[in-house]
């Protein structure tokens, strides 16, 4: 581990070796041929037509058109920085991780927050979730936390994602609007799903318009593993506390800010890196004992429910700085490539049906986005341990692996090492015992979908309470579709009997008790009945 320790900085030493200045002494082509002008283009005659041979200008023109990959199919609008994380105290008791287990080891980090639903060119401060990703570059191998500001999601399976996120972009027929949630869409899948209300109330608080990124919570959501050396488990939820304390904007300032400054937030952490003053987050963990699984009335695998902390306080056991600007926002914060598959051994997954999803879902988009198989040899995602495989060839391929065995078993030599023992760091999977049938359902204990959004609102101050019933007011004041805003009045009635009268009020709508004659689909499981039957039992 010597390297992560006495101040080396492993990953900068790596992404060393591929930066420059770019400051030669001559233009050159991408072959390296010394140019002599490349501001004009090779004619025929001072006055005629360009010369389809003229390769100095093909080259430059062809990179250029180039230059765009896909954005992100969401979160397409972020900024990052590098960093490091420092651990407080050894948490070999719970995991044995070894970027947690050693406090004299600083990992170099990566984090990228973005916000979820706007294009790569949108405003900083819409109302929405944002992400908070961060990037741990560990002696064994790259760790990633793909997490959001905020602790629980909309859906409880990754099969809805697509109708999420199809609700939540602007509509196919004319691609407005721009806003992520003030429109006729969301606000119709959402009125539809009940297990969503709780994410919607925290997109409706402030914590939906942070005042800076630096003043933003990050929650892992799922409920992961920590796999001790013994190869005991116990369920931990992730928590991200900025130092800087928990700062949100109000909606007239956001407005105006978005009108004004579109890089409000990105400006903001650029400056304050630039000018020396680190933002600082600790890392929280809640940890549950593998054997109080099903101690509590909501499922741990439901990524829509949290943990109270007031039932397990968060245990802060190390910071991270953010202390170095990227040097190039394409070859960094945009060819970044989070993935909550990517593991350490000690940090493993749970059946989150939500999840589940996420570990196929990210892998396939970066293949498209970052053209091909070969992107985890672009150095923002390049491991500190050597990469040995069997993988072959693709594009874009850098590495250039000799020897003539690319497979296993083999008995000419060469071709990469046999597995490595769990002794040596090799990753096992948490062995978990599972007996059951196949089956495509969600579980009984998934469907209380009111409780903790009561709780959430309950827990508000007053203020904040206005700025919930003012953005439910607004937000859907902006809804054409007058059944849509009765549905979305009648489940805020199964939250806050208050809550749900002053944004009817607002809107000129009487609140109804559920269930009542919804159209559309509620999903088979998710239904309304299902609910109540649940909730009586
Ligand atoms: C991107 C968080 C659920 C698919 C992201 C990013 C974050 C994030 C932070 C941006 C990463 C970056 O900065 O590059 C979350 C959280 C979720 C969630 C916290 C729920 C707890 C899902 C689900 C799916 C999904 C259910 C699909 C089934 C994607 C995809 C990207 C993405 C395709 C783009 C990745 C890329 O192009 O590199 N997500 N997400 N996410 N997410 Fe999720």
């Amino acid at each position: 581990s010597e390297p992560f320790e006495n101040g080396a900085n492993p990953k900068q030493e790596q992404l060393g070796k591929f930066t420059t200045d770019n400051n030669g002494e001559f233009l050159t082509t991408d072959q390296g041929l010394k140019i002599n002008d490349d501001q004009n283009s090779l004619k025929t005659g001072e006055r005629g037509a360009t010369l389809l041979e003229d390769f100095i200008l093909r080259e430059k023109i062809t990179h250029f058109d180039h230059e765009r990959i896909p954005e992100r199919i969401v979160h397409a609008r972020g900024s990052g920085a590098h960093g490091v994380f420092e651990l407080y105290k050894p948490m070999g008791k719970y995991t044995k991780a070894k970027f947690l287990n050693n406090t004299s080891i600083k990992t170099p980090v990566f984090a990228r927050f973005s916000t979820v639903a706007g294009f790569r060119g949108s405003t900083d401060v819409p109302r929405d979730v944002r992400g908070f990703a961060v990037k741990f570059y560990t002696e064994e191998g790259n760790y990633d936390l793909v997490g959001n500001n905020m602790p629980v999601f909309f859906i409880q399976d990754a099969t809805k994602f697509p109708d999420l996120v199809h609700a939540v972009k602007p509509e196919p027929h004319n691609e407005i609007p721009q806003a992520a949630s003030a429109h006729d869409t969301f606000w119709d899948f959402i009125s539809l799903m009940p297990e969503a209300m709780h994410n919607v109330m925290w997109l409706m608080s402030d914590r939906a318009i942070p005042r800076s990124l630096r003043t933003m919570e990050g929650f892992g959501i799922h409920t992961f593993r920590f796999i001790n050396d013994e190869g005991k488990s116990h369920f931990v939820k992730f928590h991200w506390k900025p130092k800087q304390g928990v700062l949100g904007l109000a909606w007239d300032e956001a407005q105006r800010i978005a009108g004004k400054d579109t890089d409000f937030h990105r400006r903001d952490l650029w400056e304050a890196i630039d000018e020396g003053h680190f933002p600082e987050w600790e890392l929280g963990v809640q940890i549950v004992p593998q054997e109080d699984e099903h101690k509590y009335p909501f499922d741990l695998l439901d990524p829509t429910k949290l943990i109270p902390e007031e039932i397990i306080p968060v245990e802060i056991i190390g910071k991270m700085t953010l202390n170095r600007n990227p040097d190039n926002f394409f070859a960094e914060t945009e060819q970044i490539a989070f993935h909550p598959g990517h593991l350490v051994p000690g940090i493993d997954f749970t059946n989150d049906p939500l999840l589940q999803g996420r570990l196929f879902s990210y892998t396939d988009t970066q293949i498209s986005r970052l053209g091909g198989p070969n992107f985890h040899e672009i150095p923002i995602n390049k491991s500190i341990p050597e990469v040995t495989n069997n993988q072959r060839d693709g594009m874009h391929r850098m590495q250039i692996v000799k020897g003539k065995v690319s497979y296993n078993p083999n008995s000419m030599g060469g071709g990469c090492p046999f597995q490595a023992k769990i002794a040596e760091g090799g990753f096992n999977s948490f062995e978990e015992r599972i007996d059951s049938k196949k089956i495509r359902m969600r579980s009984n204990s998934f469907f209380d979908h009111f409780s903790q959004p009561e709780l959430f609102y309950k827990s508000m101050t007053d203020n904040e309470k206005r700025h919930i019933q003012n953005a439910f007011s607004f937000e859907l004041g902006k809804v054409k579709i007058v059944p849509i805003r009765q549905r979305m009045v009648n489940m805020l009635l199964e939250i806050d009997e208050g809550l749900a009268k002053i944004v009817g009020d607002n809107l000129g709508l009487i609140p109804a008790k559920l269930p009542q004659p919804i159209t559309g689909s509620i999903p088979a499981d998710g239904n309304l009945e299902h609910y109540h039957s649940f909730k009586e039992k």
